[in-house]
């Protein structure tokens, strides 16, 4: 089994990450730390418990992170109509919340872990990039990262930028600058590949097990914006990182060299990539240029076909 922290906004995407990261028996989830960006970090914290406790995985502890962004509200600011529901069509959760900050647990686990640990952060990378900030060695215990984030062909926050790099630019650059071993980016060009129909929906809710009926629930709440001739689409951005720790060849990986713009008008948060190696910086992540969504839809479905034996 692979030891994995995620690092989740829950958010229905989310939702749907933690469940299958939770209840897959090749992961071992040693813990959740929860970010703000799609709600505020109450919401998500308690969210993100609701969604454990559904599927059964209430022993898997979960720490509050920060609060607010390294950013500054960027300039060309738009509030959005919320996508996401602040409360997610699940029980209120029976379990609480650790008292350890996020961050804190973090560096502990990392500084002192004897195995390798696989980082997943499907959130703005605020926690991340704190904990790096005070303890840059931690990125030695990390066998992988791999972080729901970016877009080449497009944006879906802004026209040039993806939510959970616009959110926190900054916390995205000192991450991808950090030096890590193997960074891998999932961004929209890979999960807006890998969509979810009405008729699957229904079919996950018919599994009847506890994973198939909470993710049918919480998928029926999100819709999001896709891209020309299909303007609405139901992604699962968050779970397709999960499912390449799972099946690496869900997806399609190219090596580039990515920044982030932190100070752009128009570009604010938008993910540079180096397509043609101009830039004469090395290459510093394998960036997922596109998705298959029939193979994404099995890991799905097998997943949370499965009752959580406790
Ligand atoms: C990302 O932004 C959030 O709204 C989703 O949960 C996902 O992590 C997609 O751009
Ligand atoms: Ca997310």
């Amino acid at each position: 089994t692979r030891r994995v922290i995620l690092d989740v906004d829950t958010g229905n995407d989310d939702a749907v990450a933690l469940m299958i990261a939770a209840l897959h028996p090749a992961i071992d989830l040693v813990g959740c730390t929860t970010a703000a960006g799609n709600l505020t970090i109450d919401q998500t914290t308690d969210n993100t418990l609701r969604v454990l406790d559904h599927v059964g995985c209430s022993d898997v502890p979960v720490y509050r992170g920060l609060a607010k962004p390294f950013a500054p509200r960027p300039f060309p600011f738009t509030e959005l109509e919320p996508i996401h529901e602040p409360t997610l069509p699940l029980a209120e959760p029976r379990s609480r919340a650790r008292t350890t900050p996020a961050v804190e647990w973090l560096i502990e686990t990392l500084r002192t872990t004897t195995e390798r640990i696989t980082l997943v952060p499907v959130a703005p990378l605020t926690n991340i990039a704190a904990a790096l900030t005070v303890a840059p060695e931690i990125r030695d215990a990390v066998d992988e990262i791999v972080i729901m984030g970016g877009g080449h062909a497009f944006g879906n926050r802004t026209v040039s930028a993806e939510f959970n790099i616009y959110y926190d630019p900054v916390a995205a650059d000192v991450v991808l600058q950090a030096g890590f071993e193997r960074l891998v980016l999932i961004p929209l060009d890979a999960t807006l590949q890998a969509l979810v129909s009405d008729e699957q929906i229904r079919e996950l809710d018919a599994l009847g097990t506890p994973g198939g009926t909470g993710a049918a629930a919480v998928l029926a709440g999100y819709v999001s914006g896709g891209v020309a001739g299909a303007p609405s689409v139901r992604p699962v951005h968050d779970a397709l990182c999960i499912a390449y720790l799972l099946d690496p060849d869900v997806v399609r990986l190219t090596r580039y060299h990515v920044a982030v713009d932190t100070t752009g008008y128009q570009s604010f948060g938008r993910t540079i990539v180096d397509v043609r190696s101009q830039g004469g910086d090395d290459p510093n992540a394998w960036f997922a240029t596109s998705a298959d969504a029939a193979r994404f839809y099995d890991i799905l479905r097998s997943t949370l076909r499965d009752d959580h034996e406790q």
